[in-house]
């Protein structure tokens, strides 16, 4: 019978003889804390290639503000960590994973340290601060509010004067291929810079999936473009088990400047101090939560639409004005000038926001080896479902998250068995696609389309029928975009898109209750009887 194009294996007609070969100990895809972390420990004992569709710099990890969760303070504790990941994780999170996470981060801080990356120092220690759900100030931070652009630096460094390691920038991962067995032996993907041999086939011992998250298929969003979910829609192709996709972490203060692209406004803003105001000029999170303004996100989010509505206004705004100015600009360079930039003086004039979806916290099933479900396939950071978060995560948990399981993933990698020696007898891949001559819809038009749907209807308030609307919508879409082979990273990217929205809206229709981050309104109480687990998908 012939394949469903909504389930076709590959996107694009594939004959391994006559395609471009390399072969590698250990690809890395996604240039992300987690994927150069991966990188830097694969390469003791094996050759790597970490390639990334854009360049290194453009990663959700370079975009981080606030910081990075660890106990460096003598009056934290590891206990008091790991209780506050789990009261936010709001009962599904993997106690065990939560508690090494937790463990590994001072030390791995102070690798970063050795590494170069400069965090912010008060008498010679890490100065911390606040965020929402941290009973005590545990957010690293490096050059104010660039502690991801800090962080990546070093590790780029580390990464490029690393002869074990070849980097491939502006490379398109379109598929991970996988033998008859099911192993995962590698990816082809498109050189964006390298028309005569555009199409490549990289056979890989071990394949790391770092590619991050998939804020872009928000029409409202922090993350960078590069930020489309590709690195779920592959895995999801070559039959990979996938958890928790309901889960989306909405940021509830994103700069709102009309027709400006949104910019994240760091939480630790709130956290030594801003309050929010609705357009009466009136503090609102008082009446919301005890915790106000540093509430759980999900709850400051939801707030914050239900003011603006009952207010009828498009955003809220961020009160900063009792901030001393020079030491505002000292401790957030980047808002500072982001503001200025908007002719936002801070000292004067408050800072427009409303949320945006922010973190994915579904993804690739992961071990504690970081080993998916797919024999010789690794995911690490973002794109992975390690059971870190829960239902909901704790701000800065993940740039630790990344760190933790770059470094698990590279490490068991650098230690197995398995070398590209394994790949000289590499099978031969041969996948022909039916020619399709329905109409052909611009790919631009739909994602917007997409991103505007998902947004409307599987956003931070979800209901039965919108969630129902939404799937036959994207299945109609589906019919017109799945069943060409197109030869563009923009379009491949729309097909992956359309993959992940339909599997997200799914997933929040099957969880018919309200916990951390997925809120029904039709089911607004959490239902441990029938709900207290994880939801997989699989192909
Ligand atoms: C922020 O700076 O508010 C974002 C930090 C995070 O999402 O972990």
């Amino acid at each position: 019978m012939a394949e469903k194009s909504e389930f076709r294996r590959y996107l694009v007609n594939m004959d391994s003889i006559s395609t471009h070969q390399l072969f590698t100990d250990c690809l890395v895809i996604g240039a992300g804390i987690a994927g150069l972390h991966a990188a830097i420990e694969a390469a003791k004992h094996r050759n790597v290639i970490i390639i990334c569709k854009d360049t290194l710099e453009n990663s959700n990890t370079w975009k981080a503000q606030g910081g990075i969760a660890s106990v460096l303070d003598k009056a934290d504790t590891f206990e008091s960590h790991i209780a506050d990941t789990l009261n936010t994780g709001c009962g599904i999170c993997d106690e065990g994973i939560v508690d090494s996470v937790v463990r590994q981060g001072p030390e791995l801080i102070e690798q970063l340290l050795r590494w170069g990356a400069e965090f912010d120092l008060i008498d010679g220690h890490i100065a911390t601060t606040l965020e929402g759900g941290h009973s005590h100030p545990r957010v690293a931070h490096a050059h104010g509010d660039e502690t991801g652009r800090i962080i990546a630096e070093a590790l780029i460094k580390e990464v490029k004067q690393n002869s074990n390691i070849k980097i491939f920038e502006n490379f398109y991962t379109i598929d991970l291929l996988t033998n008859d067995d099911n192993e995962c032996v590698g990816i082809i993907g498109h050189d964006i810079q390298n028309p005569r041999k555009a199409d490549q086939i990289i056979w890989a011992a071990n394949t790391i999936l770092a590619t991050g998250g998939a804020g872009r298929l928000y029409r409202e969003t922090t993350n960078p473009e590069v930020a489309t979910g590709d690195g779920i829609a592959m895995a999801y192709r070559a039959g990979a088990v996938l958890q928790d996709l309901e889960f989306v972490q909405f940021h509830p203060t994103t700069l709102y400047v009309a027709g400006a692209t949104r910019a994240l406004i760091t939480e630790t803003l709130r956290g030594e101090g801003a309050v929010l105001l609705d357009n009466k000029g009136q503090r609102f999170m008082t009446d919301y939560h005890e915790a106000a303004e540093l509430a759980p996100r999900d709850i400051v989010s939801r707030a914050i639409l239900t003011q603006m509505r009952k207010t009828e206004s498009t955003h809220v705004y961020l009160d900063v004005r009792h901030f001393d100015k020079a030491h505002f600009a000292k401790r957030f360079p980047f808002i500072s000038e982001l503001c200025e930039s908007f002719d936002i003086d801070v000292s004067r004039d408050l800072i427009p926001v409303r949320p945006s979806a922010h973190y994915m916290i579904g993804g690739l099933k992961t071990d504690s080896s970081a080993k998916t479900s797919i024999e010789n396939l690794y995911a690490c950071g973002e794109i992975a479902s390690t059971g870190l978060h829960g239902a909901n995560r704790l701000g800065s948990n993940s740039l630790l998250e990344g760190l933790v399981f770059g470094k698990i993933a590279g490490q068991f990698v650098s230690q197995h068995e398995k070398t590209a020696v394994s790949l000289l007898k590499h099978p031969l891949i041969k996948y022909q696609i039916p020619h399709s001559d329905r109409t052909r819809l611009d790919t631009a038009d739909v994602r917007n389309s997409l991103r505007a749907l998902m947004w409307r209807n599987v956003g931070i308030t979800r209901r039965a029928q919108p969630l129902t609307e939404t799937q036959e919508i994207i299945r109609f879409w589906q019919r017109y975009v799945m069943d060409k082979i197109f030869d563009s990273p923009q379009s491949w990217e729309c097909q992956n898109m359309l993959t992940v929205c339909l599997l997200m809206a799914q997933s929040a229709q099957m969880r018919q209750e309200s916990r951390g981050v997925h809120f029904r309104s039709d089911f607004p109480d959490t239902d441990d009887e029938n709900f207290k687990k994880h939801i997989e998908i699989t192909r």
